[in-house]
């Protein structure tokens, strides 16, 4: 076993083709992807607009890897089961989505599926004193939430304190960071702990000849 045999990539389709979202999905997921990041951004919660339930129902069916569904809007409670019901694999929300965020967490257990929480780069650590036993993923973003393409801010010491608490809890609990990853941040966010990286920009940029490389690269392999 190789020492990164454990870290996950998860493409985020944000920097894919629109016009083709089905083709490129069948090709991050033939390249190697091991989640398919979906960024769902409502203009209000974020200074963005992307995408809704519908689109993830539609690129459901063209890949059978990981739908992890990345919930960037306010509030998000109304449209838990939607996201449910298109297929999201996890889902994951922002502790400012909404006033309880424990009971949030609940009903996408209750969904059946895997809970995350994102913590925005000045969100401290600490909001995720009393969810641990509900949270299957923890994300840290490393860029301000809404667009793809920006530079990673350095949160090495956020991402080991999240690596101590997830330790401390005995669960497996997915430890990803978001936002400006490259392979280079690739090394210092691994060396921090994480262990699924969020990419978008990195993994797109070149072209579908190149995804299988740009992944390989973004994990270290
Ligand atoms: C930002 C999104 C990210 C973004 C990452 O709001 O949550 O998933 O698409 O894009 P890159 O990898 O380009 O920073
Ligand atoms: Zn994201």
């Amino acid at each position: 076993m190789s020492a990164n045999s454990k870290i996950r990539v998860a493409p985020s389709i944000l920097s894919a083709d629109f016009s083709k979202l089905g083709e490129e999905i069948k090709a991050i997921d033939a390249a190697g992807a091991d989640y398919i990041h979906v960024d769902v951004m409502d203009g209000h919660f974020v200074p963005n607009i992307t995408i809704g339930p519908n689109v993830v129902a539609a690129i459901r069916p063209y890949t059978k890897k990981v739908m992890d569904v990345h919930l960037m809007i306010a509030p998000a409670d109304p449209f838990l089961e939607a996201f449910a019901k298109a297929g999201a694999d996890i889902i994951t929300i922002h502790p400012q989505a909404g006033p309880h965020l424990h009971r949030s967490l609940q009903t996408i257990k209750a969904l059946g599926k895997k809970a995350g929480v994102a913590l925005n780069p000045a969100t401290p650590v600490d909001e995720i004193d009393h969810i641990m036993d509900l949270v299957d993923l923890v994300l840290v973003m490393t860029v301000n939430p809404g667009f793809g393409g920006q530079a990673y801010i350095p949160l090495e010491g956020k991402i080991a304190d999240i690596r101590k608490r997830i330790t401390a809890t005995g669960r497996q609990i997915d430890l990803e960071v978001d936002g400006g990853i490259t392979p280079d941040t690739a090394k210092k966010v691994i060396a921090a702990g994480a262990d699924v990286l969020v990419a978008g920009t990195a993994v797109f940029k070149n072209g579908p000849e190149k995804y299988a490389e740009s992944i390989k690269a973004i994990r270290g392999a």
